[in-house]
């Protein structure tokens, strides 16, 4: 899960270009970078360990701005280590022939060993413990004078993920790309072409662009861009557009993007939102879906599949299909499910959710779904992604770039997404129009009750800071709110570092209560909902072994606020509705706890914001 850019132009600089892309890239790898730069002069190579500042810094010392102007093609890599240590060596891109070849790769070639052994026996030399250092030489083996076929042969030979650059001496002003797998865009502007891992590289440049699909390899030349399949056969690819701007992936004057995506929600809903909420029905359209009333009725279960925070919104789907639709739905963390031989089959609906839209193991469960005769559809945040376009039908959840690697707007949005198509089918089933109705008024009411849990940032900041010492937490919730409880946890841990286990409210007994002590804070969500009183039990359950609480509370609770040691107090929200209000919290205390312990909180350590490897 790296990012690759590639850039060729006909009088442009790609050194400015190729160095902005990878830092709109960084949150997809960002433990070595580098750059190949071609010219009448050869290819020129430059990597560096660490972030893509360290990179630039590199480059302002080894190249000059008089020297750049010649160097109109080239391709860069920011890396999340899969193969071999983030060394220098081991960084993108990786050169063959002689230098004459560089290329960058994003994905994991499985078969890597076994090739590798067999160039070795040819003589060839390796400087790095990659697998991407033996497709550069592959692709050196089999060129014989066309350079797009030379990569499609070696491309052949492997078994794997990839999305790659590659340019060569030996075929100036020509870069080849492919992708299987792994996610890869072509960017076509007047006079440049950007090649990116996503669009949010390539829209300050140009909204038009070509999604390149699996098995896609394609020819680039400053005069155009020419597609085919790996036999050589030509392939025809549309061109889309784009609806990102480039004010959508500034940090738009916040320190943070994880603290601008939290305080972009109430928009970010909003846009989830609209023109998807049916009053005069007390239901709601999602077109995307495509899927008639008849169609809908005849589904006999759901399946969710996600992974991570996604996997969590996927729990909360589960309280709102069984409460909503009387229908049983099972959330499923996508390795196990598509390694499973899953269960489903045409009466099953399965629903993948995926921000980025390019999980591997999220994407395998669709296909596995698929081949199973199962009705598929995805519910992703990224406009073309590949789970997006394979699922063929689903919904977008138009909550904007999500550039931070922790998720906020996308879990609190999948949350609506998944409570509108659960009021949609189950306003096919036994739910009253009533009911539908009252649902319909408070998801309008949502970006306004976000706004008021925003408004305790200063407040949760203040308790967070009482807390931000602590190696370990846990968090406690029932019901609908046991997944946000988890979901809490997790924020906690990949931005703040903390050691933090999310449970099941009663499952404290079972063993955890062991590890409470007065250094282990307890975050209870004590939302309104059902079972309410019986965390309250918990609550005291933890105090007595000295713990202290933090408590999730409603805004006029004295009892709950009374019962806590610190209230982090959010406006009063229906069942439904109560994972979204109380995660909205968790995020901000997840922050600042981050922020005060100094923690790199867009980037954290060891993490990518996509996971397209297994
Ligand atoms: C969440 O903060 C993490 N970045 C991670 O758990 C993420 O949710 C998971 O990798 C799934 O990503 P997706 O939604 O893009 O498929």
């Amino acid at each position: 899960m790296c990012g690759i850019v590639g850039f060729s132009s006909l009088n442009k600089s790609a050194v400015g270009p190729l160095v902005n892309g990878l830092r709109r890239l960084e949150y997809r790898g960002y433990d070595s970078a580098g750059v190949a730069l071609e010219s009448q002069d050869g290819i020129k190579v430059y990597k560096q360990t660490g972030k893509v500042a360290e990179l630039d810094k590199l480059l302002s010392h080894a190249l000059p701005e008089s020297e750049r102007g010649k160097y109109t093609i080239g391709i860069a890599h920011t890396r999340w280590a899969t193969h071999g240590l983030p060394t220098r060596a081991n960084a993108h891109p990786h050169v063959a022939d002689n230098g004459n070849l560089a290329l960058v790769h994003n994905g994991i070639i499985e078969n890597y060993a076994a090739l590798r052994s067999g160039l070795e026996k040819r003589g060839i030399k390796f400087l790095s413990q990659t697998d991407t250092e033996v497709l550069a030489h592959l692709v050196a083996t089999f060129d014989k004078g066309d350079f797009l076929v030379a990569v499609s042969e070696a491309l052949k030979h492997v078994e794997g993920t990839y999305g790659i650059a590659t340019i060569s001496a030996r075929h100036p002003g020509e870069m080849i790309v492919a992708r299987k797998g792994s996610p890869l865009v072509i960017g076509v502007g007047e006079k440049d072409i950007v090649v990116a891992s996503d669009v949010s590289a390539i829209v300050a440049y140009t909204h038009q662009v070509i999604y390149l699909k699996d098995g896609d390899i394609a020819r680039i030349t400053p005069d155009g861009i020419d597609v085919r399949s790996l036999d050589n056969s030509p392939v025809t690819r549309e061109m889309q557009e784009v609806d990102w701007d480039i004010g959508s992936i500034e940090k738009g004057g916040y320190e943070h993007f994880m603290l601008k995506e939290i305080f972009e929600q109430p928009d970010a809903l909003a846009n989830t939102i609209r023109g998807r909420l049916d009053p005069s029905g007390g239901t709601a359209f999602l077109s995307g879906l495509s899927l008639s009333p008849r169609e809908l009725a005849a589904v006999g279960r759901v399946v969710i599949i996600g992974c991570g925070t996604s996997l969590h919104a996927g729990m909360v789907g589960k309280y709102l299909f069984e409460n909503l639709a009387d229908i049983p739905t099972s959330p499923e963390q996508a390795a196990e499910f598509r390694y499973s031989n899953p269960i489903v089959g045409p009466n099953d609906w399965v629903i993948a959710l995926s921000q980025s839209g390019e999980t591997a193991d999220t994407l395998a469960a669709v296909r596995e779904s698929i081949r199973k005769g199962a009705l598929v559809s995805g519910l992703c945040n990224v406009v073309g992604s590949t789970i997006a376009r394979e699922a063929g039908r689903g919904v977008y959840l138009h909550a904007g770039p999500e550039i931070s690697v922790a998720s906020t707007k996308a879990f609190t949005a999948q949350v609506i997404a998944l409570l509108m198509t659960a009021l949609k089918l189950g306003r096919t089933r036994r739910l009253s129009f009533e009911h539908g109705d009252r649902l319909v008024k408070e998801i309008q009411r949502i970006p306004e009750i976000i706004k008021e849990v925003l408004a305790e940032n200063d407040a949760i900041a203040k308790v967070a800071e009482k807390y931000a010492s602590a190696d370990d937490m846990f968090f406690i919730g029932r019901g609908i709110l046991y997944p946000a409880a988890l979901e809490g946890a997790l924020k906690i841990k990949e931005v703040a570092y903390v050691h933090a286990e999310g449970y099941q409210a009663a499952e404290l007994k079972h063993g955890p209560i062991a590890l409470l002590s007065e250094k282990t804070p307890v975050v209870a969500l004590l939302a309104d909902i059902p079972g309410k009183e019986k965390t309250l039990g918990n609550v005291q359950e933890c105090r007595a072994r000295h713990a202290p609480v933090i408590g999730i509370v409603t805004k006029g609770d004295e009892a709950a606020a009374a019962a806590v040691t610190d209230a982090l107090v959010v406006p009063h929200a229906s069942p439904e509705i109560a994972p979204i209000v109380s995660v909205v919290a968790l995020q901000l205390l997840a922050y600042h706890v981050a922020r005060l312990r100094g923690c790199e909180i867009d980037q954290p350590r060891n993490l990518a914001k996509s996971v397209t490897v297994e």
